[in-house]
């Protein structure tokens, strides 16, 4: 039988099968990655998907591979075929499913596009009908907003494209994304955002609900490295008040908002005002991550008990993930030392040769 004809399950054994999403910054070590995972590739997607067999989905979520995976989907289902191609593909595909996964009460379904960047709008629009004809044959999913899920409750995900259909039941955090594919990508391109670190700072929020909740309005951000002002832009527009610290000039857009002081000095000089408290700390210095972590671990004595650090780990040109491990796991020891419990690590869609790390000051006994 064609595998076109009919809903399939691809030759590797399911539970092993996993849907990964590796950015181009990781490109050239994703056969070291395979190596240390043990995993088989067995499809390579257009575009950042690829389909690998590993020898278990436990050991691959706790390797210190996994931060270098934008997104994975454990794969339960899959029907290797085109759409395009195929009469009756939605309803075919929605009747298998249900027959699959009807009784699983996942908390929600979504639909992504196995190839989002491409500029042929089919793939989306199908994705779009699909989950249209699947909430109709479902029972109804008590969540139907993405960013509503309980990041620890399983999800039904649906990716499909040119290649045909990969589905898994799990959880958001498992996964290391709310949307189907991974974090919100926000685009950059946007008239009034004043830097590319504007769209990190919004992505880097949005990850961030996986783990916590984001401090609230009017909360104290120190901001080490903040010019010209893309990310202090995104967190004034959100109604943080901002301490803004670079030696460089602000953009002209930024000086003045409401709620924001402006320091012109080199952090290593900046020393926190006596009983001034932050709640968040946020990090985009460039240059050395070691002197990095070391201005956030020295300024992190005026973050409150729980107060978050957003930093961002700029790496050399990524040629050894053994390097970068390193670097990124001394940052974190020197961090831990500190009292900064490290929440989340990731690469963010708008991160180059950088990750992004997340870390809640421990509370104290
Ligand atoms: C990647 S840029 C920051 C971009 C910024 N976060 C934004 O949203 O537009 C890095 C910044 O770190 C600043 N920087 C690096 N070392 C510094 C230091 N020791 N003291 C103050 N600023 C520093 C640079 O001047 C530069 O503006």
């Amino acid at each position: 039988m064609s595998p076109d004809s009919e809903p399939s399950s691809v030759s590797v054994p399911s539970e092993h099968a996993v849907l990964v999403r590796i950015s181009a910054a990781f490109e050239s070590v994703v056969e070291e990655m395979k190596t240390r995972l043990g995993a088989v590739e067995t499809k390579k997607f257009p575009g950042a998907f690829r389909l690998w067999k590993v020898p278990s989905l436990e050991a691959f979520r706790d390797s210190p591979v996994a931060p270098f995976i934008r997104w994975a989907l454990p794969i339960q289902h899959s029907w290797p075929c085109n759409p395009a191609k195929m009469d009756g593909f939605i309803e075919k595909a929605a009747q298998t499913m249900v027959r699959k996964f009807g009784s699983t009460s996942p908390q929600a379904l979504f639909v992504g596009a196995l190839n989002p960047s491409s500029p042929d709008p089919y793939y989306k629009l199908l994705a779009s009908n699909l989950r249209g004809r699947l909430k109709q044959v479902f029972e109804p999913f008590p969540i139907n907003d993405v960013e509503e899920q309980d990041p620890n409750r399983k999800t039904l995900f649906c990716m499909v494209g040119r290649e045909g259909l990969f589905c898994g039941l799990a959880t958001p955090t498992w996964c290391n994304g709310l949307y189907p594919g991974g974090t919100k990508f926000v685009p950059h391109d946007a008239e009034d955002m004043v830097s590319r670190a504007g769209a990190k700072i919004a992505e880097a929020l949005h990850h961030l609900r996986l783990f916590r909740s984001p401090p609230k309005e009017q909360s104290r951000w120190l901001e080490l490295g903040a010019a010209p002002g893309g990310m202090t832009k995104e967190l004034l527009r959100r109604h943080y008040r901002v301490t803004a610290v670079d030696t460089g000039k602000m953009d002209p857009r930024v000086v003045g908002l409401p709620g924001l002081i402006v320091v012109k000095k080199n952090v290593a000089e900046f020393t926190p005002m006596p009983d001034w408290n932050y709640e968040a700390v946020l990090c985009d210095l460039n240059g050395s991550p070691f002197d990095a972590i070391a201005h956030v671990v020295r300024v992190s004595k005026a973050l409150v008990r729980k107060g978050l650090v957003i930093f961002t780990l700029k790496l050399p040109k990524v040629e050894s993930l053994d390097e970068v491990i390193s670097i990124m796991s001394s940052v974190e020891a020197d961090a831990e030392r500190a009292g900064l419990h490290l929440i989340s690590r990731t690469h963010l869609p708008s991160n180059r040769n950088e990750m992004t790390l997340f870390f809640e000051k421990k509370v104290e006994r």
